[in-house]
């Protein structure tokens, strides 16, 4: 007889992700294990949290793996001995916003937010973060000493809570975050967090130059974010700051406009690049099959390597497009 083997994932365990239309335990991009739809702010019980969390690793060995959404997930591992489930969070992800000040062609929001751009901060359009930040303190379902916040959006710049949520983290101990925004308008909490080395602030530019900027995000606002980013690494912590670079289709799918990003970096005195594709080729977002990425993005890549090697820059690539280009991408 075959044994039943357990599974367990440690981001259902620690995460819990807060996204405009449903509270649930990952961002994996598969259709995971949910606490809540539809959030208008209700008040909110642990227990039923506790209960929602034990029943997804109820469902994760292989008698009951079929009836999980967490079926095949990349991060689905063999369970250990020491494995626990924990009662706490270590890691909240808070995007319960669309709005945006610019639009991005490649934007994963669109669906949501129709592409409009909103220049005006305001409040999210479908949950406030903030007393739902201050139930989960006050139900102990944080943990205090070793919460990680990241947050993304829509975009920061046009979240009328952003500044009072990170100060509401730091006031409860949070130890670390990292914060993704277009980078359109400079933040001055942004500045103070990357001067503590509290935060890894992520933007990502895509281009090196004006028009191109333009024709990708829809708005004429390069010079802007270049220059906040003069700024957030002209301190003590440049290393704080991550620039990616998302390869488009049609757009600046070529080595010279990656030449061209890189030389800017390398001018500006960021440390951290990031090469991503668009994820319709590392995601499974509602598509049904995932498309292999065009062979000459195996080039692309090749050639943001070694001008990063040129340029004494750091490559960062995301776990999950690490796999594809090791295992397909450089193989094919
Ligand atoms: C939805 S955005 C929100 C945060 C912020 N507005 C920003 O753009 O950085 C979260 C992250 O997803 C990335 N992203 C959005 N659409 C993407 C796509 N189609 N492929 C790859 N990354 C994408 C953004 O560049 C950003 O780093
Ligand atoms: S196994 Fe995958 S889908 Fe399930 S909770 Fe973990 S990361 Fe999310
Ligand atoms: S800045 Fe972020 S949220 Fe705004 S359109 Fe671009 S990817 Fe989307």
């Amino acid at each position: 007889m075959s044994e039943n083997k357990y599974y367990f994932c440690d981001e259902l365990n620690n995460v819990l992700s807060c996204f405009h239309d449903k509270i649930m335990s990952c961002c994996s991009g598969q259709s995971c294990p949910t606490y809540i739809r539809g959030y208008k702010g209700e008040k909110i019980k642990w227990d039923f949290f506790w209960k929602k969390k034990e029943e997804a690793f109820s469902l994760l060995n292989d008698d009951n793996i079929d009836y999980s959404p967490c079926k095949g997930c990349y991060f689905l591992r063999e369970r250990k001995i020491n494995d626990v489930i924990s009662p706490k969070f270590k890691f909240i992800n808070i995007s319960n916003w669309t709005h945006c000040n610019c639009g991005c062609v490649y934007c994963a929001r669109i669906p949501s937010s129709k592409g409009k751009i909103d220049t005006k901060p305001r409040r999210s359009e479908y949950y406030d973060m903030l007393p739902f930040l201050k139930q989960l303190y006050q139900q102990e379902l944080l943990d205090r000493k070793e919460l990680f916040v990241n947050i993304q959006g829509g975009d920061i710049s046009v979240l009328k809570e952003f500044e009072p949520v990170v100060r509401e983290c730091l006031k409860q101990g949070a130890r670390e975050f990292y914060i993704l925004s277009n980078n359109i308008k400079y933040q001055p909490i942004i500045k103070e967090l990357i001067e503590a080395d509290k935060t890894t602030f992520v933007t990502s530019l895509d281009c090196g130059n004006r028009d191109l900027y333009r024709k990708l995000k829809r708005v004429d606002k390069f010079n802007d974010s270049v220059e906040n980013l003069k700024k957030y690494v002209s301190g003590n912590h440049p290393e704080r700051v991550v620039v990616k670079y998302i390869v488009i289709r049609n757009f600046n799918d070529n080595t010279e406009s990656i030449t061209e990003f890189i030389n800017l970096m390398s001018d500006i005195g960021i440390r951290n690049v990031d090469f991503m594709l668009d994820n319709k080729y590392i995601n499974d977002t509602n598509m049904g099959t995932i498309p292999s990425p065009p062979s000459y993005y195996k080039d692309l890549y090749l050639h943001f390597k070694n001008l990063c090697e040129e340029k004494n820059l750091k490559l960062l690539v995301w776990d999950k497009l690490r796999d594809l280009i090791n295992n397909q991408m450089l193989k094919e």
